[in-house]
């Protein structure tokens, strides 16, 4: 990118420690943005770059959409910040009341915010609230999956399935048992859901079995598992996690943070699979991107019993943040919601993945390339390992910016979920840098 020596030795030194990235290769080799629109992103020597993964998931109405940045710009010249505590502005009533249009049936009280790892652990908190409240404080234990990534706060981490994201965090992750995870031989290159795999959502039932169903809280699963690399549900598998949860008392949680808002062609994996979970969780492209945000949507009856039991003028869930409904976040997710509206963003999405997946399924003749897997507007190629676990998918992720191609890799998976303002050619070009580049591997 032609920096200059001295530049890349400030970069070297520079004082920001870089999220999940590794900060002293980043420093001696940055990979920036200045700019972005619509599909596209821009290096500082103005190379366009498409972004084949909406930023992180978030940006599904394409970048730098003026509607949204004029709503934000109009709310902080209006009204900046107001208390969420005791205190309250209309956006945030008219937003939930949006968002419960998306949302399964039933599931009609929001609580928001900032970030889908606050959703997560709002949740939880949730969860163990509504047991409590309902004389059943015994209920404590939670359930979620290998595999899994529901963000990196404690109880999310708690959550997690994937090693690196857990092993340092010592004690306070107890409480949790992981389901297997659904990545079998026999799903390999399998396009949507796989047929294989249903039975697996009986490990739920042996840990009622084997822990008590009456002392486990919730379960908490991804849809899709995402960032792993789209993990789809086996055929039934869903279904069957809701029937022992009923059974047994235990909610069920999606985290849709990244299958929310139409990414799996339908409002939430909920309704793309058909499934309705008692508790939600959402963030990403609820303000396409543009402001941090996450919300949690919880059936009617989960509210109802958490706050009739509070004292008559008292709080009766102690949780919330300072920056909860925040007015600029609430701008910006309203703005989108009448983009999602007025475009049929989500009808749109739903169009196009056809086209989408079998554009990338096209590369399984790859040699490098052992497994595809995809959904909705969402899938993930992954790639042999090289010398180390992770090593190649790291290389080609840096080797497909280089060639004009944003995308997010975790391990040797690469991750690819467009904007739904993708046209064709916006998936032949990306289809065509991803082969080109995997082919030099
Ligand atoms: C399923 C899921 N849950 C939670 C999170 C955490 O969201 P955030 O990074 O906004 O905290 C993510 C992020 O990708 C996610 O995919």
């Amino acid at each position: 990118m032609g920096h200059s020596e001295p530049q890349l030795e400030q970069q070297a030194r520079d004082p920001f420690w870089m999220p999940f990235s590794p900060n002293r290769e980043f420093k001696q080799e940055p990979r920036l943005f200045v700019r972005a629109q619509g599909m596209y992103c821009y290096t500082p020597d103005g190379q366009e770059v498409i972004d084949a993964s909406a930023g992180l998931f978030c940006v599904a109405a394409g970048h730098c959409r003026p509607e949204i940045a004029q709503a934000v710009f109009d709310q902080l010249n209006s009204l900046d910040f107001v208390a969420p505590f005791l205190r309250a502005h209309p956006k945030s009533f008219e937003l939930a009341q949006r968002v419960i249009d998306y949302t399964p049936e039933g599931l009609s009280r929001v609580f928001f915010v900032n970030s889908g790892s606050e959703s997560v652990d709002t949740a939880m908190k949730m969860a163990l609230m509504y047991h409590r409240v309902r004389g059943e404080s015994q209920r404590q234990l939670f359930i979620s999956r290998e595999r899994a990534y529901h963000g990196v706060n404690m109880g999310g981490v708690a959550l997690a399935g994937m090693a690196n994201n857990r092993r340092a965090f010592g004690t306070g992750l107890a409480g949790v048992y992981h389901m297997r995870h659904t990545a079998l031989p026999e799903n390999r290159f399998v396009c949507g859901q796989p047929e294989h795999g249903a039975e697996l959502a009986d490990d739920l039932q042996r840990f009622c079995q084997l822990y008590g169903g009456e002392n486990i809280a919730a379960v908490f699963v991804e849809p899709t598992g995402g960032s792993f690399g789209c993990l789809p549900p086996p055929r039934g598998y869903l279904d069957r996690l809701r029937a022992i949860c009923d059974a047994h008392g235990i909610l069920l949680v999606f985290d849709e943070v990244i299958t929310g808002w139409g990414r799996m062609g339908a409002n939430f994996g909920a309704q793309a699979f058909g499934v309705t979970p008692d508790i939600m969780t959402m963030a990403k492209a609820l303000t396409n991107g543009a402001q941090p945000m996450g919300a949690v949507a919880a059936r009617q009856g989960i509210y109802d019993t958490i706050t009739e039991a509070g004292p008559e003028r008292g709080v009766e869930f102690f949780h919330g943040y300072t920056y909860s409904a925040h007015p600029a976040a609430c701008a910006a997710a309203l703005a989108m919601m009448d983009i999602f509206r007025d475009e049929k963003l989500i009808d749109r999405a739903a169009q196009m993945s056809p086209y989408f997946l079998e554009s990338i399924f096209a590369m399984k003749d790859l040699p490098i390339v052992t497994d595809i897997r995809g959904v909705g507007m969402m899938a993930a190629i992954d790639v042999a390992p090289g010398a180390t676990p992770g090593a190649r998918g790291h290389e080609a992720q840096k080797r497909l910016y280089d060639a004009g191609l944003n995308l997010k890799s975790t391990g040797d998976a690469l991750i690819i979920a467009p904007p739904f303002v993708a046209e064709r050619h916006h998936i032949d070009e990306i289809a065509g840098k991803l082969r080109a580049v995997l082919a030099t591997l």
